[in-house]
C-alpha cells in the first residue's frame, strides 16, 4: 500500500467524546445542501448573538456576482466574541500570550479582554474613527493585535491587518488602496534574535499616505522610538488620558457591513483587497472552528499563524473567541531559541489542540525527533495543518512523533477568499489519509471541472476545483473593484466560483489539493503572485525582463525561481544577484526573495510575444527532458540556454 492511501480511522477514544461523529456529519451535510437556508438559519440562531434577527438568509447570483447572507439582521462581532461570554466565562483565559522569549507570558481573561477592547474602541472613537472608516493594523503577535481588531469591529471600523514582515512600500500601498485614516503599530517587533523596527517602517510608509491622520503606537520594547508629535500617540498614554465614561459601546452593524479587508496576491497585478462582511463570516468561522477542532470548554487551543494572514484572523482571533475558547498567541518562531520551542509551549501551557503549516512541520522534521520528545505532549488531543498541501512523510511524522500516534490530524483546505475552512476532516467523523483534506464541510459544494469548464462527475478524477454554491464566509468583493472580483473568480467557469487550485477526487470521494493552477506561488505557506515578484525584480534597475516560477523546495514546499534578462552592461555576477534580492526584500518582503536567480539572454516567447511559462515551470522543476513543444517559440534556441543555466546553478543560501 502506498503511504498516501493509508487510512487512519478515527481513534475510538476520540470518536466517543467528539461532538460530531460520522453519522451526524453525513446527516448534517445532507441537510446543509438540500436546504441551505434552513440549515444556516438554524446555525445562525444557535451559534450567534443577534441584536435583531434577519429577514432573509441568502440572496445570491454568481454572475454579477452578488452574495448576501442574513440580510436585515443586526449584530456586533465583538459582542459575540466578548460580551456574551462574561456571564459564564469572565475569569476564563481568553488569550494566553507566549512572547518571543520562552516563558515570557501573559494571560488575558475574558473580563480583561472585554474591558481592554471597550477602552480601545472608545479611544478610536475619540480619535475620530467612525463606522465604515478604514484602520490599518501593523502589529507583531501580541494581545494588542487582537484587541485592535476587536475594537475596530466594535465600532464598525473596517480593519486591514498588514503582516508586520511586509516592507514600507507594501504597507503604504495597502493603506492607500483602501484609504486608512488610522494606523496602529508597535515601536518594535521581536522575532527570534531580531528586533524589527516597525515604527521606522511605518514612518517611511506614512510619509506617502495622505489619508493617515494618526498613528497609534504600542510600546513593545524600550527601544528609542522616532515619534512625530502631531501625528503619533503612545497607545498606553492615550488610554490613560481617556475619560472614565468614554464611549466603548458596540455599534449595531448590518449583517453585510464590511468587517475587514485583507490583501492577498493574485496571478496578475497588485495584491487585491479581499473584503469580508460581518455576520456570514462570523457564523462561518464560529461553526468551522467548533466543528473542525471539536472545541470543548477546557481546551487550550493554539494556532501558530500570524494575524497578518487570514488564518490568524479566523483561527487565532475570531473563531476561538466567538466560541469562548482559550487561544494561544505565539510571538516567536518555531526554531527560537531552538527547534523544541513549539513543544515547550505545548508543555508549559498544556495545549490540547495545535494547528500549524506544513512548512513548519517540514522544518522541524529536519531537526530530529529528540526536540519533540524532550517535552511532555500528553495534553495534546488534536493536530491541524493549513496553507499548502502536506506531503505524506511530513503528515506521518506529525502524527507519529508529535501526536504519539494518538491525535487525529485535520488537514484544512481554504483560502483568504473563503474566510474559513471549506474542506477538512472532522476529527470525530472522518477517517484520514495523509495528504488529503478529505471531505467538504457543511454547505460546501465542490465541483471539479476540466479545462473547458465542464463538470467532471464521479470519483477517481482530477480537475480544477470550483464551488457551485455560496457559503456564509465567502468574500463579497475586491475592495473598490467589483469587476476584478467578477473577473478573477467567476468569469473562468460561468456559474462557478473558481479557487485557482487543482484537485483530485479519489475513489472514496476524498479531495486531494494538488496546488495552484494559476500564476500564484505558495512559498512556505505564503501566497505571492508571480507578476508582483517580477515587477519587484525589475525595480532593481538591473533587470530588463524577469519571469518567475515556482520551484521545488524541501522546506518551503515551493521556492521562487527567477529567470532574469539583464540590462545592457550589467554583469552576471554575485553583486547583481545581491542587488536583486535586496530590491525584492525592500519592495515586498524577505518572504518574496527568490531562491534561485538565473541570468539568461532571452525568455521563451511565442511569436506574438507571450512568455511560455509552461516551459519555464518545467525547467524550474528540473524536468529538462519534458519541456514539451517548443516549435511555436519565436526563438527555440533560448530553451537550451535556459536549461544549461539552470542545470549549472545551485539554490541561493537565504
Ligand atoms: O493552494 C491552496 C493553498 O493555499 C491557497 C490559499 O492561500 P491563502 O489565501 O494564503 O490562505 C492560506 C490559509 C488558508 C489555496 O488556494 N492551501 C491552503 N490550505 C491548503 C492548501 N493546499 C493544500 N492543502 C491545504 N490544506
Amino acid at each position: 500500500m502506498s503511504k498516501s492511501s493509508q487510512l487512519f480511522p478515527v481513534p475510538q477514544s476520540f470518536g466517543q467524546k467528539a461532538q460530531i461523529n460520522k453519522a451526524s456529519y453525513e446527516e448534517l451535510y445532507r441537510e446543509s445542501v438540500t436546504d441551505p437556508e434552513g440549515f444556516w438559519g438554524k446555525q445562525a440562531e444557535e451559534l450567534l448573538l443577534w441584536k435583531k434577527p434577519w429577514s432573509k438568509v441568502l440572496t445570491w447570483d454568481f454572475k454579477t456576482p452578488t452574495i448576501r447572507w442574513f440580510e436585515g439582521g443586526k449584530i456586533n462581532l465583538s459582542e459575540n466574541c466578548l460580551d456574551r461570554h462574561l456571564a459564564s466565562r469572565a475569569d476564563k483565559a481568553a488569550i494566553i500570550w507566549e512572547g518571543n522569549e520562552p516563558g515570557e507570558t501573559r494571560t488575558v481573561t475574558y473580563r480583561e479582554l472585554h474591558a481592554q477592547v471597550c477602552k480601545t474602541a472608545a479611544l478610536l472613537r475619540s480619535l475620530g474613527v467612525k463606522k465604515g472608516d478604514r484602520v490599518a493594523i501593523y502589529l507583531p503577535m501580541i494581545p494588542e493585535a487582537a484587541v485592535a481588531m476587536l475594537a475596530c469591529a466594535r465600532i464598525g471600523a473596517i480593519h486591514t491587518v498588514v503582516f508586520a514582515g511586509f516592507s514600507a512600500e507594501a504597507l503604504r500601498d495597502r493603506i492607500n488602496d483602501c484609504g486608512c485614516s488610522l494606523l496602529i503599530t508597535a515601536n518594535e517587533g521581536l522575532r527570534g534574535p531580531k528586533a524589527i523596527p516597525l515604527k521606522e517602517t511605518c514612518n517611511e510608509a506614512v510619509a506617502e499616505c495622505p489619508t493617515i491622520k494618526k498613528v497609534l503606537v504600542v510600546r513593545r520594547t524600550d527601544a528609542a522610538t522616532p515619534m512625530e508629535p502631531t501625528r503619533d500617540l503612545w497607545y498606553h498614554e492615550a488610554l490613560a488620558k481617556l475619560p472614565a465614561d468614554a464611549d466603548g459601546r458596540a455599534e449595531s452593524m448590518d449583517s453585510e457591513d464590511p468587517l475587514f479587508i485583507l490583501y492577498t496576491s493574485g496571478s496578475t497585478g497588485k495584491p487585491k483587497g479581499v473584503l469580508h462582511t460581518t455576520a456570514g463570516y462570523l457564523l462561518h468561522v464560529t461553526l468551522t472552528h467548533r466543528a473542525v477542532f471539536d472545541i470543548k470548554e477546557d481546551d487550550v487551543y493554539m494556532c501558530a499563524a500570524d494575524v497578518g494572514w487570514v488564518t490568524g484572523h479566523s483561527y487565532v482571533v475570531y473563531g476561538p473567541l466567538s466560541n469562548g475558547a482559550t487561544t494561544v498567541i505565539f510571538e516567536s518562531l518555531p526554531t527560537y531559541p531552538d527547534a523544541g520551542r513549539y513543544w515547550d509551549v505545548v508543555d508549559r501551557h498544556s495545549v490540547t489542540i495545535f494547528y500549524t503549516a506544513p512548512t513548519a512541520i517540514r522544518a522541524l522534521v529536519k531537526e530530529g525527533d529528540a526536540w519533540v520528545k524532550k517535552y511532555d505532549r500528553s495534553s495534546l488531543r488534536l493536530l491541524g495543518t493549513v496553507g499548502e498541501p502536506i506531503n505524506p512523510d511530513a503528515w506521518l511524522w506529525y502524527h507519529a512523533v508529535v501526536g504519539d500516534s494518538r491525535c487525529p490530524i485535520v488537514d484544512t483546505w481554504w483560502q483568504t477568499e473563503t474566510g474559513g475552512v471549506l474542506i477538512s476532516p472532522l476529527p470525530g467523523a472522518t477517517a484520514t489519509k495523509p495528504g488529503s483534506a478529505t471531505l467538504p464541510l457543511f454547505g460546501v459544494q465542490p465541483v471539479l471541472v476540466d479545462d473547458d469548464g465542464k463538470e467532471i462527475v464521479g470519483n477517481g478524477v482530477s480537475g480544477r476545483l470550483c464551488m457551485k454554491f455560496p457559503w456564509p464566509g465567502m468574500m463579497r468583493t475586491v475592495y473598490g473593484d467589483h469587476e476584478r472580483f467578477r473577473q478573477t473568480y467567476f468569469s473562468m467557469y460561468p456559474g462557478l466560483y473558481f479557487t485557482g487550485d487543482g484537485c483530485r477526487r479519489d475513489e472514496d470521494g476524498y479531495y486531494w489539493i494538488t496546488g495552484r493552477v494559476d500564476d500564484v506561488l505558495n512559498v512556505a505557506g505564503h501566497r505571492l503572485g508571480t507578476a508582483e515578484v517580477e515587477s519587484a525584480i525589475v525595480r532593481s534597475g538591473l533587470v530588463a525582463e524577469a519571469a518567475v516560477v515556482g520551484i521545488p523546495h524541501e522546506i518551503k514546499g515551493q521556492g521562487i525561481g527567477a529567470f532574469c534578462v539583464l540590462r545592457e552592461n550589467v554583469a552576471k555576477d554575485a553583486a547583481t544577484t545581491k542587488g536583486i534580492l535586496h530590491t525584492v526584500r525592500e519592495v515586498i518582503s524577505p518572504i518574496a526573495a527568490p531562491d534561485a536567480i538565473w541570468f539568461v539572454s532571452g525568455l521563451p516567447k511565442t511569436r506574438s510575444g507571450k512568455i511560455m511559462r509552461r516551459i519555464l515551470r518545467k525547467v524550474g522543476e528540473g524536468e529538462f527532458e519534458s519541456v514539451g513543444d517548443v516549435s511555436t517559440l519565436a526563438d527555440p534556441a533560448v530553451v537550451s540556454e535556459i536549461v544549461a543555466t539552470v542545470k549549472g546553478a545551485p539554490l541561493l543560501q537565504k
